[in-house]
């Protein structure tokens, strides 16, 4: 049996795309073939459910607490994925810590029975975010051209760089207007990596900004299902691609040891 390949999905600052795109992402890596687990890792706020207008987004505090094992704890989703997260409003894991993330990605890991597991996560760089960045295999950072997402991001990466010994995140830049600003996002991260990290972070790829994701997060739909030929539903799908290729899945023994 295979392990999953975990891929944490953060960004520091909030509201810069990271529920949209892991949803995304999910979505399309589904429509590959792949069997994925979306994981709403917002431990207090868990809203991916929400934003695909779910009445059921699983229950990750009996799965968390062993009192259930990983596949009576999530729910199917129309989009082809299962989710699991906590119930929407509860609070229930707000406090959860960053003992908690470990525990959710150890089990996770070993539970079996999906390809890729998506965490997504809260903003912020708090402990708990930070340790599920660093125990996924590989971890995104989704960045805006607002400058204060820069520096939040910035905080991510470096925090990441810390808690692993080596890595950075890859980068995703979302919500830029021409590809000038994008590129111009990308070497702003770029250079302040390089000058106080001493390594620069690759760049996954690049979403658009897209008046019509604000329609679709509002009617409680994936981009990829309310407007599949837009330019953020074309530029998800093409991430997915690359996140695939990245993306090796461990043998189960050498997963459990991790
Ligand atoms: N590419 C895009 N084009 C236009 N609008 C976008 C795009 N990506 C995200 N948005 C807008 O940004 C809002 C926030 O997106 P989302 O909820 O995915 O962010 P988030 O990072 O998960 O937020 P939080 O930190 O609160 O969890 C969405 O409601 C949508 O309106
Ligand atoms: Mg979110």
């Amino acid at each position: 049996m295979r392990a999953p390949h975990l891929t944490a999905i953060g960004s520091g600052k909030g509201g810069t795309g990271k529920t949209m795109i892991s949803i995304g992402l999910a979505q399309a890596l589904a429509q590959s073939g792949a069997r994925v687990l979306l994981c709403d890792a917002d431990l207090g706020l868990a809203n991916a459910g929400v934003q695909m207008g779910l009445g059921d987004s699983g229950d990750l505090p009996s799965f968390l607490a062993g009192l259930k094992p990983l596949d009576r704890s999530v729910a199917a989703t129309d989009a082809g994925f299962d989710i699991l997260a906590a119930p929407s409003g509860s609070g229930a894991l707000a406090n959860a810590g960053a003992l908690a993330a470990e525990n959710l990605c150890a089990r996770l890991r070993t539970a079996g029975g999906y390809d890729h597991v998506l965490l997504d996560l809260s903003a912020g760089v708090d402990a708990a975010v930070m340790r599920f960045a660093a125990c996924a295999d590989t971890t995104l950072l989704v960045v805006t051209p607002d400058p204060a997402s820069l520096t939040d991001a910035y905080a991510f990466a470096k925090l990441l760089q810390k808690a692993t010994g080596t890595r950075l995140p890859q980068l995703i830049i979302n919500r830029a207007v021409s590809e000038a600003e994008a590129e111009r996002t990308r070497e702003a991260m770029a250079a302040t990596c390089r000058a106080f990290l001493r390594q620069v972070p690759q760049l996954l790829g690049i979403v658009p900004h897209d008046p019509r994701v604000r329609d679709a997060v509002c009617r409680q739909l994936p981009v990829l299902a309310r407007v599949p030929h837009g330019p953020a539903a074309k530029a998800v799908l093409a991430l997915a691609g690359r996140l695939r290729e990245v993306a090796q899945p461990f043998p189960m023994a050498l997963a459990a040891a991790r």
